[in-house]
């Protein structure tokens, strides 16, 4: 299972991508890169010694959401409102992902 990570481009994101690939995880980085840049990515790579799948885009757009939720299925699981893993996609219950303070 992967990880979205999204603004992990930023200050906080990519020193998370750093400790959740030292315990193990995988993860896709998805960042509208207002206030980074991809060099913050290239510096992370170089350090975890591992290429990172990134997607640049807004929280708020939900179509480029769900185009990343579709480009990467496979590796995702959802969660319902009670934290519980609910397998299965496409992502047609947005309602229950909580991504940039809205209920989408
Ligand atoms: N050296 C330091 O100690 C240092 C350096 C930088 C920041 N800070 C502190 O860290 C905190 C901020 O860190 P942070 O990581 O929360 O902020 P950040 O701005 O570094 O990271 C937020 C990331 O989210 C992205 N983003 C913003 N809006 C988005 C949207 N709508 N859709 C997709 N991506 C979006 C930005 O491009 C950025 O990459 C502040 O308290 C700041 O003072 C400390």
């Amino acid at each position: 299972m992967k990880i979205l990570i999204t603004g992990g481009a930023g200050y906080i994101g990519s020193h998370t991508l750093i400790e959740l690939s030292n315990a193990g995880y995988k993860f896709v980085v998805f960042d509208n890169l207002s206030n980074s840049s991809k060099k913050s990515i290239k510096r992370v790579e170089k350090i975890i010694k591992t290429p990172i799948f990134f997607e640049e885009g807004d929280v708020r757009d939900k179509k480029a959401l769900n185009k990343v939720f579709k480009k990467y299925k496979k590796w995702f699981a959802e969660c319902n409102k009670n934290g519980k893993i609910k397998a299965g996609f496409p992502f047609n219950h947005g309602r229950y992902v909580w991504l940039g303070g809205k209920e989408i």
